[in-house]
């Protein structure tokens, strides 16, 4: 049983609205989702009661049950007004240091003291953003994926401060609500699925790169020899091209290495991104952003 009834998620974006809805959904806290903006704050109430309504449409909620998880979840731009009462804390705001830092230091200064104050970031270390607080030892990275309400995985990441109770506490909430936790007990860089992804995707554009196969090939070689649902060039192309260059960028200038391969670089010079753009690794002509069948080899 959750010891606490009240979570505050900062930031209402991709992530923040979706681990809110899916803290709701548990049935066992009350959320205050907080954005600096308005606007998005109402955009993510939308979407919400949008993924709500489907989740009834589809069978997988009673028309009862609709409003009650409404109802525990509210919206508001002041942050310091939301902390009160407040158990844990995930922060879910845009992948930028000085913003992180910023949130971060508000949170040392005004989240009650026996609260878990936890950040979503998928590449920024947990001990980077608790060292703005007096209170390392109860602070963790709590790394979801999208969408929150499918993908059941969450890495929570001890840094070299975080003490045992905060783990312990960071796994039953996630459990609570319905997800599954996997403990990393050390810093890493991109944690561990990250990790595995980009070395997979490296190894696929190498390969591509060095005419070994065509990225259809691969892609298929992989799913049928694999078992995964999506090959490394369709995950590539999902995700956005933009987002693994940065990626691979970032962790070779952290751990050397040579950096992005040749066929992803010249990729994002012509701003080939993938679905977004309609055109990466594979063309999407009309219906970029999407996930049709009109995929064809680029
Ligand atoms: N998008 C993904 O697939 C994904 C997956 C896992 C983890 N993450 C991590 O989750 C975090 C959020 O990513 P996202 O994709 O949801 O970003 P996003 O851009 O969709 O949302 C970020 C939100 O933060 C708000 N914000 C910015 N500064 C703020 C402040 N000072 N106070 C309150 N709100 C503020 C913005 O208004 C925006 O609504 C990042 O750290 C990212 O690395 C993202």
């Amino acid at each position: 049983m959750a010891v606490f009834q009240k979570v505050v998620v900062v930031g209402a974006g991709t992530m923040g609205s979706q681990i809110a809805l899916q803290t709701a959904y548990s049935g066992r806290y009350e959320v205050a989702l907080v954005d600096s903006s308005r606007q998005q704050l109402e955009r993510s109430r939308g979407q919400i009661a949008a993924l709500v309504q489907r989740s009834v449409v589809k069978g997988r909620l009673s028309a009862d049950e609709a409003p009650r998880v409404l109802g525990r979840l509210s919206f508001g731009e002041d942050l310091s007004a939301a902390l009160p009462g407040a158990g844990l804390v995930i922060e879910a705001v845009f992948e930028d240091l000085e913003t992180k830092l910023e949130v971060w230091r508000r949170l040392g200064r005004d989240a009650p003291a026996d609260a878990v104050l936890a950040s979503n970031s998928s590449t920024i270390a947990i001990s980077r953003l608790a060292e703005e607080t007096p209170r390392p030892a109860m602070c963790c990275n709590m790394h979801f994926f999208h969408p929150v309400t499918v993908m059941e995985l969450c890495e929570i990441v001890r840094g070299p401060g975080t003490a045992d109770e905060t783990v312990g506490r960071a796994v039953e909430f996630v459990r609570s609500i319905g997800r599954v936790p996997v403990v990393i007990q050390k810093e890493i860089h991109g944690f561990v699925v990250n990790r595995i992804l980009f070395a997979a995707a490296e190894e696929a554009m190498r390969l591509l790169e060095g005419g070994y196969a065509s990225a259809e090939a691969i892609d298929t070689a992989v799913k049928k020899g694999l078992n995964w649902p999506m090959g490394p060039f369709e995950l590539l192309d999902f995700s956005g091209l933009d987002i693994f260059y940065g990626a691979l960028e970032d962790r070779s200038k952290m751990e050397g290495g040579v950096g992005a391969p040749a066929v992803l670089k010249e990729r994002i010079e012509r701003g080939e991104l993938g679905r977004k753009t309609g055109r990466g690794f594979y063309d999407y002509g009309k219906q970029g952003g999407t996930r049709g069948d009109g995929k064809s080899r680029s």
